[in-house]
């Protein structure tokens, strides 16, 4: 299943390349805009060596150029389409086509690795981490941002109970590990793992990532205004962030 999982995902991030790259890149969308690249530039104030796992086109690490001095940018990302993006995009940054369970570098001395929205698409955490925290030195940081796996399970969504003039958030089963294709808008069909927080948690800590900081932002206000039927559910958070401490 997980093979035949890795397959599917990888076809998937090919075909919908573009789809990523017109919707959410290069200011498109206001929740990268207003609320991820400002955390993610926030926690790597002091960073010099970064490195970003799945970094699709470079938008992040092209952000966390801009007046800064850093040594060293490196993006991996196993969708050859988006890496070539990024080189066109441009920027003093390094880029490979691979995945975050194989990282093609020897162990580099990062002081921060950043993956933004990425591993919710990994079927498998473990050796995942463990690349992170190859990649790392002690006491470096590893920023996992993600869709918030308790609000974002697979059945969850926005309810408007007509008959009881109720609206609410639906969970969904938060426990139940599941691998599922999800239809994110028409004909866009992109992989997505399920897994309850304390997987992440507790993996990351097996592999000497210590949890320092946790954030769960209110949506933004840009995301609001594109999503007024979102507006009742402004106190559930999209995004989930995470900061680790490498030991
Ligand atoms: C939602 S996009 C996020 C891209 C980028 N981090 C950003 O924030 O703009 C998810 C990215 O994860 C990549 N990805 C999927 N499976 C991966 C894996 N096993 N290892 C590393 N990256 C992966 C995809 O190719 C895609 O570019």
């Amino acid at each position: 299943m997980h093979e035949q999982f890795d397959g599917i995902a990888r076809e998937l991030w090919s075909h919908n390349a573009s789809w990523w790259q017109e919707g959410f890149t290069d200011g498109a969308d206001p929740e990268y805009r207003e609320q991820i690249l400002p955390l993610i530039a926030k926690w790597t104030e002091a960073s010099e060596k970064i490195l970003e796992v799945g970094t699709g086109e470079g938008q992040v690490l092209r952000h966390l150029l801009q007046g800064r001095d850093r040594t060293l940018l490196f993006g991996i990302d196993p969708t050859r389409e988006q890496v070539e993006l990024a080189f066109k995009r441009g920027g003093p940054i390094r880029y490979a086509v691979a995945e975050a369970r194989a990282i093609p570098l020897g162990n580099s001395g990062f002081d921060t690795v950043v993956a933004c929205l990425v591993f919710e698409h990994i079927n498998d955490l473990e050796p995942a981490l463990s690349e992170v925290r190859r990649m790392l030195v002690s006491g470096g940081r590893f920023l996992l941002l993600l869709n918030h796996p308790l609000f974002q399970t697979p059945e969850s969504g926005w309810i408007d109970d007509q008959s009881f003039g109720d609206q609410y958030w639906r969970i969904g089963k938060y426990l139940e590990r599941k691998i599922v294709v999800e239809e994110v808008e028409k004909d866009v069909f992109i992989p997505f793992v399920h897994r309850p927080l304390s997987d992440y948690i507790n993996t990351a800590s097996i592999h000497g990532l210590r949890l320092m900081e946790m954030q769960e932002p209110a949506p933004p206000q840009g995301f609001l205004d594109l999503a007024p039927e979102y507006y009742e559910a402004r106190f559930v958070p999209r995004l989930l962030g995470l900061l680790f401490e490498a030991l």
